[in-house]
């Protein structure tokens, strides 16, 4: 399959959506930006979309994906009942990178939810993606862009390099502003509880809804056999060819422990204005802040395996931090858990 890959700019007319739109109303996929990370698009509505959604990535058939809308009354299409946290979050929160499970209505194919009676509705922010709901005139089921398991793709090249060939349109909206997957809270359990952390964060949600649960799973391990609220949770995530090791500890320590250790092709992820003294080759992914560390997070795990990485160490970002709670998860994931305390 030839992939058309076609420059989008958010000031362009709705014209510049045609062909996209096209595609999508006769149920075939295509790449869109959002203000978090490039989505798969397919009409939610459309069985045969949604299956397209999944072969192309690879996705195992148990993960359910978000069905984007364009304005908050569009929800009502989607699932049962809005209750008022749901109006509380949205008014808050939308259009933006928050995410909430609700039931849903008849109408949701169950190929949408991976069989659950719950949906996740998300309104981006981003222009080109409500622009192409719009044109569409349908709800747009989308997942992260990538192949399943790898990062998730925050520039179109980064589609383009996971997806080429298995899918027919890729619109380059240039790079994500956030970097990182939306916050996902679900409302259907009788706590609002955060399945996913993201950039619209823990405080956050706290200061709009009051409690709010935080699901084991975000940064442990699963236990075996042990059921999850998000299937999402159960896979090994986010992750580039290259082994990822977190290293907790203060810089000196990172640097003594890395120095000393003999690996083929190792390399070093560090904070800003790092690197003094390291041996080995190091890039730096941002400032030890939620903001720059979620922006180029997965483009710098995409780095590594275009630099032909075999092992990576990582500085770990401060978890005193609540607001860093999102990369952590993130970076866990990446890493299958693994840290080692120097
Ligand atoms: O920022 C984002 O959320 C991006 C952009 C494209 O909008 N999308 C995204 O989708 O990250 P995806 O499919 O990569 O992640 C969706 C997560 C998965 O962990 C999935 O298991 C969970 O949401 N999820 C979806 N529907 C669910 C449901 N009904 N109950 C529980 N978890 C659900
Ligand atoms: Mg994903």
């Amino acid at each position: 399959m030839n992939t058309e890959f076609v420059k989008i700019s958010v000031n362009d007319g709705i014209e510049k959506y045609t062909d996209a739109a096209e595609l999508l109303k006769n149920n075939q996929v295509v790449g869109m930006p959002t203000e978090t990370v490039y989505g798969l698009a397919g009409n939610a509505y459309s069985d045969e979309a949604v299956n397209r959604i999944f072969e192309a990535k690879g996705r195992p058939q148990d993960n359910p994906l978000i069905v984007h809308i364009s304005e908050f009354s569009e929800i009502y299409d989607l699932v049962s009942e809005v209750p008022e946290n749901a109006k509380r979050l949205a008014e808050a929160f939308w259009p933006g990178p928050l995410t909430m499970i609700l039931p849903k209505a008849e109408r949701v194919p169950l190929s949408v939810t991976a069989g659950l009676d719950t949906v996740a509705v998300r309104c981006p922010s981003h222009p080109i993606a409500r622009n192409l709901i719009k044109s569409a005139g349908v709800p747009l089921a989308a997942p992260s862009a990538n192949l399943s398991g790898k990062p998730s793709p925050t520039k179109a090249q980064h589609v383009y390099d996971d997806l080429k060939g298995r899918i027919p349109y890729i619109i380059d909206g240039g790079e994500c502003d956030e970097g990182l997957e939306s916050t996902v809270i679900t409302l259907a359990t009788n706590t609002p509880k955060l399945l996913r952390p993201g950039n619209v964060t823990l405080s956050q949600l706290k200061s709009v809804l009051g409690e709010v649960q935080v699901d084991d799973a975000v940064l442990n391990p699963l236990k075996k056999g042990e059921k999850v609220s998000s299937p999402g949770m159960k896979y090994k995530h986010y992750s580039p060819v290259a082994e990822i090791v977190l290293v907790r500890g203060s810089y000196n320590n990172f640097v003594k422990y890395v120095n000393d250790i003999q690996c083929e092709s190792a390399y070093a992820m560090v904070f800003d204005n790092e690197g003094e003294g390291l041996k080995v080759p190091y890039i730096s992914y941002g400032a030890n802040d939620y903001k720059n560390l979620s922006h180029s997070l997965f483009d710098s795990l995409r780095e590594l395996d275009k630099l032909g990485a075999n092992i990576c160490f990582v500085r770990y970002p401060d978890e005193s931090n609540d607001d860093n709670l999102a990369v952590l998860n993130r970076l866990l994931r990446a890493a299958g858990f693994k840290v080692i305390d120097v």
